[in-house]
């Protein structure tokens, strides 16, 4: 759609620096950025404009890992760590979505909460049932926001009631879904997903490389996320360098043709850290669920430096929130931790770096996303922080012309409202990146006002 979002704009320039305009123009053309303006360009002066003055506009934010079948029951048995969570809470859960009604109404919840959020991309785990996998990638598509989903590939080590119970049909059952996925949606995309080494075979895994290259997917997974995990890798592999080495092994660990996100990253250092930057393969840096489920505090300040592609998940139900502000907020608070009880070398995470993460980090996966520079595709919150600005400013309420919340985009109103200057109420409001920083300690989805994600607006 071509159409003009006015407002507080805020972007990421780069890892470390924030671009901002105050009452500026967000071009969009079809379902591309075309720029942001202080004024609005000749050349898009009949562009519909939604005025939200008062507001902030951001990129969508997007969320890199999260598994929907676990969001019914989050916040539940987080004392305890992994391998027990997963058994004592993971695994009833997911078995669970072989029945349908169930499925429905869970999905529908997840949907809705992601739907209310500024969330406007994710990498999603479903579960290894085919049936409501599809059942969640129509809701999603039916939703405007863009996706990866994954029904989950594992075939040992986990209970028979949440088992493939064999390679052979693993591959079957996966390529049957794939072939009812692939390509039959705008925004929703199928993603490989061994759910992680220890309940994957190499015979299994295998057959997936073999499906990676027939269908050039992509793929997520976990990696090295908690002690135990980590050893019990090393006992099934102990050939291979690291845990990233053994995924390596299979082909199913990034490369030039393997796009890959892996989740957590916590204890991933020297070798498999080389391979995770070599073979470009995105880190989902989750630090709720890490935190949660006492995992450890994955030392993102290294990975940056080292230049390893970072963004943001939520890890639901490892992490009880879905919103990738609290992720943001918990990256910063986490790394100041991590810097002054592990290492003294790494700095803690600034708000542009988290907020960076969370836009355009964790955007490269899903191609040119993130960011309001021309070319992007275009994904955009607008956030009203009036309830969470001090009294003296001025606010919505305070404009001189007042931001319809529920712009419809209206041709004719357009013109009118940016030719009137509204710019001026006198009294001087916060700078833009301090606004942010509040966002992203204070949110809640009440904020997010309205979104877009490739062009289009989200019904919310
Ligand atoms: N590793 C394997 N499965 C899971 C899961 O469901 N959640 C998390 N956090 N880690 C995992
Ligand atoms: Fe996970």
């Amino acid at each position: 759609m071509n159409m003009i979002l006015k407002g507080d704009i805020c972007y990421s320039k780069s890892p470390t620096e924030l671009e901002t305009v105050e009452n500026g123009y967000l071009v969009c053309e079809g379902k591309t950025v075309a720029g942001v303006f202080a004024e609005v360009p000749v050349a898009y002066r009949d562009f519909p404009v939604a005025d939200y003055g008062g507001c902030l506009i951001i990129p969508g934010l997007c969320d890199l890992h999260t598994h929907a079948p676990q969001f019914a029951y989050r916040g539940l048995g987080l004392d305890m760590q992994l391998l027990e969570w997963l058994n004592t809470h993971a695994f009833p859960e997911e078995a669970r979505y072989l029945d349908a009604n169930y499925a429905d109404e869970a999905y529908s919840k997840f949907l809705n909460a992601l739907k209310r959020g500024a969330t406007t991309r994710a990498c999603i785990f479903a579960t290894l049932h085919t049936p409501s996998t599809v059942m969640l990638m129509e809701k999603l598509e039916a939703s405007g926001l863009v996706s990866f989903v994954g029904r989950v590939n594992m075939d040992r080590n986990c209970p028979d009631y949440l088992c493939e119970h064999s390679a052979a049909e693993a591959y079957l059952s996966t390529k049957e879904w794939i072939e009812r996925t692939n390509g039959k949606f705008r925004n929703t995309t199928p993603i490989l997903t061994p759910r992680f080494l220890p309940a994957c075979s190499d015979e299994l895994m295998g057959k997936l490389k073999d499906l990676q290259i027939e269908y050039g997917l992509a793929v997520q997974s976990h990696l090295s996320e908690n002690r135990d995990e980590v050893a019990w890798v090393r006992e099934l592999y102990p050939e291979a360098k690291s845990y990233g080495d053994a995924l390596d092994r299979f082909g199913l660990f990034g490369g030039k043709d393997v796009l890959t996100t892996m989740a957590h990253c916590v204890l991933s250092e020297g070798a498999e850290e080389d391979l995770i930057r070599d073979n470009g393969v995105y880190v989902a840096h989750c630090p709720q669920s890490n935190t949660n489920l006492s995992s450890g505090i994955a030392p993102v300040r290294r990975f940056m430096r080292r230049g390893i592609r970072v963004g943001l998940g939520s890890d639901v139900a490892g992490g009880c929130h879905t919103s990738i502000f609290r992720a943001m907020s918990d990256a910063v608070q986490v790394s100041k931790l991590y810097w002054r009880l592990a290492d003294q070398n790494d700095a803690p995470l600034t708000i542009p770096e988290v907020f960076y993460l969370g836009t355009a980090g964790g955007g490269g996966f899903f191609g040119k996303v993130g960011s309001f520079e021309a070319g992007y595709e275009f994904d955009a919150v607008v956030i009203d922080d009036s309830s969470i600005s001090s009294p003296d400013a001025p606010g919505l309420e305070g404009r001189a012309t007042v931001g319809d919340r529920n712009a419809e985009i209206d041709n004719s109103a357009a013109v009118g409202r940016y030719a009137a200057d509204n710019r001026s109420t006198g009294v001087a409001r916060a700078a833009i990146p301090d606004r942010i920083a509040r966002v992203i300690y204070l949110y809640d989805d009440d904020c997010v006002i309205d979104k877009y994600a490739r062009g289009e607006r989200i019904v919310r």
